[in-house]
């Protein structure tokens, strides 16, 4: 069987009971508080026309949805479909559903404004070969609560946070990613903040910075730490070890440069944990416009991209980097041009260097010089994503 037969279109309310049929058939029953808040996501994404479906006649074999983030690449703010939810009913699979769900995807995204598209693979090769390249990874460290609580408390004024603080904790966070020239880490959605918020979880707040932790199977987890000043980072971090005569490890999801490491006096992360993800570029100009570049680079190359998936962007680019921003123009064939996919160019954007795309055989062409040109442009913090979506 093809997928001929199939038509794809948006779910509704009325899909609700189908979609969360092929979801078990796919991930595993729901408990009560996971089912409403699978409902939650799937009204915002139903109103936002950012879940799509796989139909045999009326019956449902597959879905797919693109959340709307806001992902932040050198520094700046890039709009972003966070992919989820993509699965297939059993007698469906190796047909090539996820691959039609994802092409439709990716040109529905297009049209609602996303540049970039980001998403946690349970597995590759559906994604790799629609595009979407493994360019980071959420990280989660171990720590012995009694390193914490070592750190002391610092003369830091911290009082506790209320729902009152979505805004305050979307603007630390937006400072934090822009000063530090963030790869990759997204904005918290304000209603997964209002959810770190709520009275039975720990929110503290201190002048410049904040930290969301809850409890997790008789340890502590901290979801996020935004901190501007050693001080505050020893306040935050020290609070977070204070519970260390009950929970004995604290696991945080941090940037792999977290200044915790820093601060700490001995190893801080017995154990870290790296959950992949993967990315592409859906819209090559607007991504590379929206993106920082390194601020003292200067220069253009030539790119030939070959994009089987969105053709409209495939060609040849002239990419011209001056002051901190990039620009790419369409221009004429040339031998010159590195030529890649948008498995390399998704690589690339996020700072894979180009010998690494080399070997890997990613990206080929191309001349040495535009290699350092681009390596240059690019380079920056390692991607990360603080949460799973
Ligand atoms: C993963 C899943 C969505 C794939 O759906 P599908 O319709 O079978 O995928 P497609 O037929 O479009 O396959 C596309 C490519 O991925 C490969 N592929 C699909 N499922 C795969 C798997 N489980 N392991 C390895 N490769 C897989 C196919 O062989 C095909 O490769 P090819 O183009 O080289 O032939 C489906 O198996 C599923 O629903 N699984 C359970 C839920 C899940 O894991 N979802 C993904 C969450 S990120």
């Amino acid at each position: 069987m093809t997928t001929d037969s199939l038509e794809v279109r948006d779910l509704t309310s009325a899909d609700d009971e189908q979609a969360l049929g092929v979801r078990t058939r796919s991930f595993g029953k729901l408990d009560e508080a996971s089912r409403t808040w699978w409902k939650s996501v799937q009204a915002e994404v139903i109103a936002q026309r950012r879940v799509l479906g796989a139909f045999g006649g009326e019956r449902l074999v597959g879905t797919a949805k693109g959340r709307s983030f806001s992902q932040f690449w050198g520094g700046r703010s890039v709009p972003m479909s966070g992919v989820a939810g993509v699965v297939v009913a059993p007698d469906y699979r190796g047909r090539g559903v996820a691959s039609l769900l994802m092409r439709a995807l990716a040109e529905r995204s297009i049209e609602l404004g996303d540049s970039v598209s980001a998403l946690y693979p349970a597995t590759l090769a559906p994604y790799r070969r629609s595009g979407w390249e493994v360019v980071g990874a959420q990280h989660r460290i171990t720590i012995d609560s009694a390193h914490l609580r070592g750190l002391g408390s610092p003369d830091v004024r911290v009082r506790p946070g209320s729902k009152a603080d979505v805004e305050r904790v979307q603007q630390l966070l937006e400072h934090s990613y822009t000063t530090r020239r963030a790869n990759g880490a997204k904005l918290l959605a304000p209603g997964d903040i209002e959810d770190a918020l709520a009275e039975d979880s720990f929110s503290y707040f201190a002048d410049d910075g904040f930290v969301l932790y809850e409890w997790h199977e008789g340890n502590l987890v901290v979801t996020c730490l935004v901190a501007g000043s050693k001080a505050t980072a020893r306040a935050l971090w020290s609070m977070v070890g204070s519970g260390s005569s009950i929970a004995k490890q604290v696991h945080a999801y941090v940037s792999p440069d977290d200044p915790v490491s820093l601060l700490l006096p001995e190893e801080a992360a017995h154990e870290v944990f790296q959950n992949r993800w993967m990315f592409r570029l859906l819209n090559v100009s607007a991504a590379i416009a929206a993106r920082g570049v390194a601020d003292r680079v200067s220069g253009s190359a030539l790119l030939s991209l070959m994009d089987p998936l969105l053709p409209s962007q495939s060609g040849t680019w002239r990419l011209e980097v001056e002051g901190g921003r990039a620009e790419l123009i369409r221009t004429g064939r040339s031998d010159e041009a590195l030529r890649l996919g948008p498995n390399g160019l998704a690589c690339l954007y996020a700072g894979t260097s180009l010998h690494t795309l080399r070997t890997a055989g990613l990206v080929a062409g191309g001349r040495a010089d535009a290699d350092d040109f681009l390596d240059a442009a690019f380079a920056g913090s390692t991607p990360y994503l603080l949460e799973y979506f």
